[in-house]
């Protein structure tokens, strides 16, 4: 799994401005998140954390915020996700070696990223696909049927 690379100054820089456009404000805390999961890509900690002392708010509120709204991230995310389906329909498809595939090829495991920030794996329960099952979805493309054999050419087009 990739290691959370760390910002470059110019972003951390970026993010501090940011952040210090709502020093004082605790209910401006989930548009402070938002502004900065979409500058940054993820939400590191110590980001997290001055966010709390600069708006006032405790960390235990911010994570508590971040955790429970789906499009906050702590991890850096691939630039491509891959949305797996392991619902019923695809399970008894092949689902599952599909999964093993990408670990065995790509190192992946569910929630994680590849060390080249190239893809994220993401397991759900459907893709409303289910008569073309196994089925993924990578970024916004649907890929029906899929075998284990040609997850690396379907991959490959997502550079
Ligand atoms: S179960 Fe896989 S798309 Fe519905």
């Amino acid at each position: 799994m990739a290691q959370a690379a760390a910002l470059s100054p110019a972003l951390r820089e970026e993010a501090s401005e940011i952040i210090g456009s709502y020093r004082g404000q605790p209910s401006g805390l989930i548009q402070v998140l938002s502004r900065l999961q979409e500058k940054l890509g993820y939400l590191p900690r110590d980001v997290l954390k001055e966010v709390a002392d600069t708006l006032g708010v405790s960390l235990t509120e911010v994570y508590g915020v971040v955790t429970f709204y789906a499009l906050f991230t702590l991890k850096p995310r691939g630039r491509h996700t891959i949305n797996l389906c392991k619902g019923t329909a695809c399970y008894v498809r092949g689902a599952a070696q599909l999964i093993e595939r990408l670990k065995k090829d790509y190192g992946l495991k569910p929630g994680d990223t590849t060390d080249d920030g190239r893809y994220t794996l993401e397991v759900i329960r459907c893709l409303g696909a289910c008569g073309l099952g196994p089925a993924i979805m990578i970024d916004k493309d649907v890929h029906a049927r899929v075998k284990p054999e040609k997850l690396g050419e379907i991959l490959s087009r997502y550079e």
